[in-house]
């Protein structure tokens, strides 16, 4: 039973240069693991807290001092001596000392670091790859690599609002290998810097998550051009690469209504605008088509477009149990987007997970737009045999360190991206299947 010797913390700067948490944890025996939490900027209000130091004079009050000093002080106080069978056991004793719903006195960034150190650590002392250790903790077998969901273009508060939609993601839905996922998601994104580059004038420049951010007239530009990104690198849109978005639409949904493209949609409105997308552009995911707070309208959505593209809930479910309950009993999704940090222990994003895949849902692991180089979310994705990966665009090392962890990982298991493996059996390896089958 692994018995936590000592934990330690620092604070360290994310991939936009702001604070964050790293925590090590010791175990007696010797096994020793750090891990790092990622941060979001376009956050579901119903996340567990981040602490904050909130003191204004360094790095405009987001310093992590305070959540470092709980991992070194009040957590290692508490913990170190202790055995823990379980992983469970754990988060449960630090949601215990926090005491609070939402993870606000120890903060989620301490505790979570905390979490995943301590699963690192174990997966160290057990002498198992963090990916086989991530299953074992679901009790699920290794079964597929996630196919990964890449940044085109970004939008919304990750590119400065210049454009509402916060993403637009290129799915390489024929990819058999990760290899080859990253390899046809290259080809696109190359393809879209020169488009960019010769439409809007512009250099490559990025956005949080490494995404294209030119001034696109409107949503509809932004969707035009991906497609055309996707011809112009030599793969037929909606075939061999499709694509998904990212709405985020509680950014623009104030007093009841959703402001897109200068238009004041109610959410019927904003309903009929996401149909008319998937009638024009090869769609299969659509995430938070629906503000957070716009409930009601949810099992609409649902209804309209369910059949056609996943309803994938992010600022919605905020990886949140309650949340999840509610919408499967509501039927408002059919996929949850896993964020570990929305609330703060492996267990608890576990216990989200067992809840999505009981109501059949798809799930989707999720990098946030802060991250750092650790990469323990590509073990997370092969661990939970996530549907889709979702880790931002294919450039930046906080981005690469997470793609270059799958190949790595591809290459030790062999495993199969998802998916492939019925064609393979199925003996159609070279047909091109029709775009919803692979979602
Ligand atoms: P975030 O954005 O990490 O800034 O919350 C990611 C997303 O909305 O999916
Ligand atoms: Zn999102």
């Amino acid at each position: 039973m692994p018995t936590i010797a000592q934990l330690a913390a620092l604070e360290i700067l994310d991939s936009r240069g702001r604070p964050t948490v790293q925590a090590t944890c010791m175990l007696a025996g010797g096994a020793a693991a750090t891990a790092s939490v990622p941060s979001g900027a376009s956050t579901g209000a119903a996340e567990a807290l981040e602490l904050r130091d909130g003191d204004h004079t360094r790095y405009g009050g987001l310093g992590c001092r305070r959540a470092v000093a709980h991992i070194n002080h009040d957590l290692n106080n508490a913990l170190a001596g202790r055995a823990f069978a379980t992983q469970g056991e754990l988060d449960a004793a630090m949601v215990a000392l926090d005491g609070t719903p939402n993870k606000a006195r120890l903060g989620a960034n301490a505790i979570l670091a905390v979490s995943l150190a301590f699963a690192r650590a174990t997966a160290a002392g057990r002498g198992v790859p963090l990916y086989q250790h991530f299953a074992d903790l679901l009790g699920v077998p290794l079964a597929t690599l996630p196919r990964p969901t890449i940044n085109l273009f970004s939008g919304g508060k990750h590119a400065g609002g210049q454009i509402p939609i916060q993403d637009v993601l290129v799915v390489p839905a024929a990819a058999r290998t990760m290899d080859e996922a990253l390899a046809t998601t290259y080809a696109c994104f190359q393809a879209a810097a020169q488009l960019t580059a010769r439409k809007y004038s512009m250099r490559v420049l990025t956005a949080d998550e490494g995404g294209l951010a030119p001034p696109f007239a409107n949503a509809q530009a932004m969707l035009d051009d991906a497609v055309t990104a996707i011809r112009e690198a030599g793969f037929v849109p909606g075939r061999e690469v499709a694509l998904a978005i990212d709405v985020a639409s509680s950014h623009f949904y104030q007093d009841g209504r959703y402001h897109l493209d200068g238009r004041s949609l109610d959410s019927r409105g904003m309903i009929d605008t996401i149909l008319d997308w998937l009638d024009r552009y090869p769609i299969v995911s659509v995430e938070d088509g629906l503000a957070e707070d716009d409930w009601a309208h949810w099992p609409e959505l649902a209804a309209a477009i369910g059949g056609r593209a996943l309803v994938l809930g992010d600022d919605l479910l905020c990886t949140n149990p309650a949340r999840i309950r509610r919408a499967r009993a509501m039927g408002a999704a059919t996929a949850l987007l896993l964020k570990v940090n929305q609330i703060g222990t492996l267990s608890e994003a576990a216990e989200a997970y067992r809840l999505a895949r009981a109501a059949g849902w798809r799930v989707t692991i999720s990098a946030r737009s802060g991250e750092t180089e650790d990469n323990w979310l590509a073990d997370l994705a092969v661990g939970w045999a996530g549907d889709q990966i979702k880790v931002g665009s294919i450039t930046q090392s906080e981005r690469l360190a997470k793609y270059n962890r799958l190949l790595a990982i591809e290459a030790e298991t062999s495993l199969p991206l998802v998916r492939s493996e019925k064609r393979e059996r199925k003996g159609r390896s070279n047909a091109i299947k029709p775009l919803w089958s692979l979602l």
